[in-house]
């Protein structure tokens, strides 16, 4: 088996689940924050780096690899792993939600999506086969089946039709998949913000017996309240013994609150872009480094945070360089930003091996408030 999942408890408080997920390329705590790579790299962070600050797990991209180097040149570098220099676990998404968020044109049919690429216009095709392919050659740990993210909002048929065809598609990439003993394949779910969609969607995955399951679909748009809701209907019917992940959320109190409901993974661009823009996560919420009022601030950033960048810089020193476009500036926000969001999820494992989740989610808000 590439992946396995072990649950190690579930808190009193709240059900929130402690894990840990063992790959090929090492183990991993649960619940836990995978970084993004996009492009086989966590943009201005090196992999040292991401090792020193405790990610066991990064998530990089089909898409963007597909078009730039090509997943044949990685592979002919012996893989991502090899490629980029991380021993460490690696995710890919499968192209799914990006050829619908970034690409022009796109024509989506049974047999796959035809689109043109962001960065030429080139003409291309991904379905299950070709993303399964491509994940294949890239030698992720964990890969993800193609799915259609289907926007918000949208028509209830749409999503209905949507979802059926993303269930035909996770059927064929399990079909296709050549490495199922080292590459672990979840299934996404989808259903929009319908919750007999949502059911339905995740039924339909767990006849095909995926090794993990994703809930996708989400933070597109919605308010949290309703993403709570959806995460409510869908994941209590995953089972207990496989990791559920879900896409692209990546804000602090949605993270508090995706764990309570029984998330074990997430993803999002969210703590590196907005550090590249001058925003920093911190233990009382965001604090826009590149405001006027930090130009003679020369306290740390976070004084609850234990990072390099808090022990050694001041918020007058990040504003200058961030508003000088200096490249250390993003180098130094984006160290931070990921160092607060892997270290909010240790203190929430913490809390779950201590039964006080709700506990802390009190605390967590109050700090912030
Ligand atoms: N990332 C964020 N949401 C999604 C989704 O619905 N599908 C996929 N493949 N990736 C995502
Ligand atoms: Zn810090």
């Amino acid at each position: 088996m590439a992946v396995t999942y072990e649950l190690i408890k579930t808190c009193k408080q709240t059900g929130a689940r402690l894990g840990k997920i063992h790959t090929p390329h090492g183990s991993f705590d649960t619940p836990m924050f995978m970084p993004v790579g996009t492009l086989a790299t966590v943009k201005a962070m090196s992999p040292e780096e991401l090792k020193e600050i405790g990610s066991g797990i990064i998530l990089s991209n089909t898409y963007h690899l597909f078009l730039r180097p090509g997943h044949e040149i990685v592979k002919e570098a012996g893989g991502l792993h090899k490629f980029m220099n991380w021993d460490q676990a690696i995710l890919t998404d499968s192209g799914g939600f990006q050829v619908f968020s970034l690409s022009n044109l796109r024509k989506i049919r049974e047999e796959g999506v035809e689109f043109r690429s962001h960065l030429n216009g080139e003409k291309l095709f991904l379905s299950p086969e070709k993303a399964t392919e491509i994940q294949n050659a890239l030698g992720a740990d964990i890969i993800m089946a193609f799915d259609e993210c289907p926007p918000f909002p949208a028509e209830y048929q749409y999503v209905k039709d949507s979802l059926e065809r993303t269930t035909r598609w996770a059927k064929r990439c399990l079909e296709a998949h050549a490495n199922p003993d080292r590459q672990a394949l979840f299934g996404i779910v989808q259903g929009g913000m319908y919750k007999d969609l949502r059911i339905e969607s995740a039924q339909q995955l767990l006849d095909l017996n995926f090794p993990g399951y994703a809930i996708g679909g989400l933070s597109v748009g919605e308010s949290a309240d309703l993403m709570y809701e959806m995460l409510e209907h869908t994941v209590p019917i995953l089972p207990q013994n496989k990791p559920r992940y879900l896409m692209g959320v990546g804000a602090p109190e949605n993270l508090v609150e995706g764990v309570m409901r029984g998330i074990d993974m997430f993803d999002c661009v969210l703590p590196t872009r907005i550090a590249r823009n001058g925003t920093m996560m911190t233990s009382k919420g965001k604090l826009v480094i590149r405001n006027a009022e930090y130009a003679r601030d020369f306290r740390t950033v976070d004084e609850n945070c234990q990072c390099k960048v808090c022990q050694n810089y001041s918020r007058a020193y990040i504003r200058h360089l961030i508003k000088c476009n200096e490249i250390f500036g993003f180098r130094l926000t984006t160290y931070h930003n990921l160092y607060y969001l892997i270290n909010l999820m240790k203190q929430i494992r913490q809390a779950i091996a201590e039964d006080r989740l709700a506990d802390f989610q009190k605390e967590f808000y109050a700090m912030r408030s």
